[in-house]
């Protein structure tokens, strides 16, 4: 059992955060993306500081965050300057933000499905209108069709980058050809990249404005430490715009951002890295692991590796018995939660998504005993 991921049920089960309360206690919960990490030391210092000395008021750190973020993203292949980065409430936010600021009320929105639950209702919530398009045969990005939706009058794309819920991270000469694409239709490329410090082990992470300077002048990136440091409560995101003589996001936009969330962001990216490290060595360990007891105990799944989050997008539809939503039937008949395929969207029936960012004790007892059910499944 390995730090951070080495919490036993006990302690866990103290937490109030949906994952922890949203079914009874009999029920292991490997679905919404928490992680059952014990707090990065740093983080926890300072929030444990805060709150003995009541630190609950306004965000005033809007500069201090800017710098610090401009100055992560080069790891991810960006030059920003901390004027390129604006704080926003949260990813939803700022996805949102940029959708309404820049596009025509009304206008089509492409995104990949399956994908992320909300980004349809994101969409829909700016104003616009989403348009779900597979990804193409080999998993790659799919321009035909995308080009497709920019002949009809899409003019934007939701990226998911990391993809969520397969893991991919896409390769910089995909997006370049996206980044072409969006431009010569007068279109701009929104990258969710809400995962983008979890590369799993082998795998390195490059931003979409790191494609190319077309990607600069088409995109922004969004982004949050939230998922890496287990922080979604406390409300920080951050949009890095690539080309902001063009697109100017509205200062207020960092006033909502939730105080201790900015504090612990910074704090996150300039002292977090150590415990970074030990989680995504912890998530390798489990993503063998799943990769073993799947083998095991669910034979006949198809999964493809991810290379990034810590959730697994696994086919169970050599299963027919568990039908088009098995998820429901190992909530009822193992007392495991896991998120269902069909949520994500059209292409996700028969599918289900496992949070792996636990305990493996957990994990192993939870695909034990979805593995029962699926033997026993008629
Ligand atoms: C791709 C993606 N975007 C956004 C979010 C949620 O972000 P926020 O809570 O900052 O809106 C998640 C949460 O799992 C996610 O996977």
């Amino acid at each position: 059992m390995s730090f951070p991921l080495d919490l036993d049920l006990e302690t866990l089960r103290r937490r109030r955060s949906e994952k922890w309360v949203s079914y009874p206690a009999d029920v292991l919960p490997l679905f919404v993306a928490e992680s059952d990490v014990a707090p990065a030391p740093p983080i926890a210092e300072l929030l444990s500081a805060a709150v003995a000395n009541g630190d609950f008021g306004y965000s005033a750190d809007a500069d201090g965050l800017r710098d610090v973020v401009s100055q992560y993203y080069t790891r991810f292949g960006v030059e920003a300057a901390p004027g390129d980065v604006m704080p926003v409430y949260d990813v939803g936010v700022g996805v949102r933000a940029v959708l309404r600021e820049f596009l025509t009320p009304g206008a089509k929105v492409v995104h990949h499905v399956p994908v992320y639950m909300p980004f349809p209702a994101w969409i829909r919530r700016s104003g616009h209108e989403p348009v779900g398009v597979p990804f193409a045969e080999d998993g790659s990005i799919n321009l035909p069709a995308i080009e497709r939706e920019f002949e009809s009058g899409a003019r934007a794309i939701l990226l998911c980058h990391p993809h969520n819920p397969s893991g991919r991270i896409h390769p910089q000469s995909e997006l370049a050809e996206l980044a072409s694409l969006a431009d010569s239709y007068g279109a701009i490329v929104v990258s969710d990249e809400i995962w983008a410090p979890m590369a799993l082990p082998g795998h390195e992470f490059r931003s979409f404005l790191a494609a190319s300077n077309t990607a600069r002048k088409v995109g922004f990136a969004i982004s949050s430490a939230s998922k890496t440091w287990n922080l979604a409560g406390l409300k920080c995101a951050w949009v890095v715009t690539g080309n902001r003589a063009q697109y100017t996001l509205p200062p207020y936009l960092a006033g909502a951002c939730g105080h201790l969330g900015s504090l612990a962001a910074r704090t996150a990216l300039t002292e977090g890295e150590p415990w970074r490290e030990e989680l995504i060595a912890a998530l390798g360990e489990n993503v063998d692991l799943l990769g073993r007891l799947l083998e095991e105990h669910l034979p006949e799944a198809r999964w493809t590796r991810p290379e990034s989050t810590y959730v697994a997008w696994v086919d169970l539809r050599a299963y027919p018995a568990l039908g088009d939503n098995p998820a429901k039937r190992f909530l009822s008949e193992a007392k495991v939660a896991l998120s269902p395929g069909a949520a994500f969207g059209e292409g996700g029936a028969g599918f289900v998504r496992i949070n792996f960012a636990c305990n493996p004790e957990l994990l192993t007892a939870a695909v034990e005993r979805i593995g029962e059910v699926a033997r026993g499944a008629v």
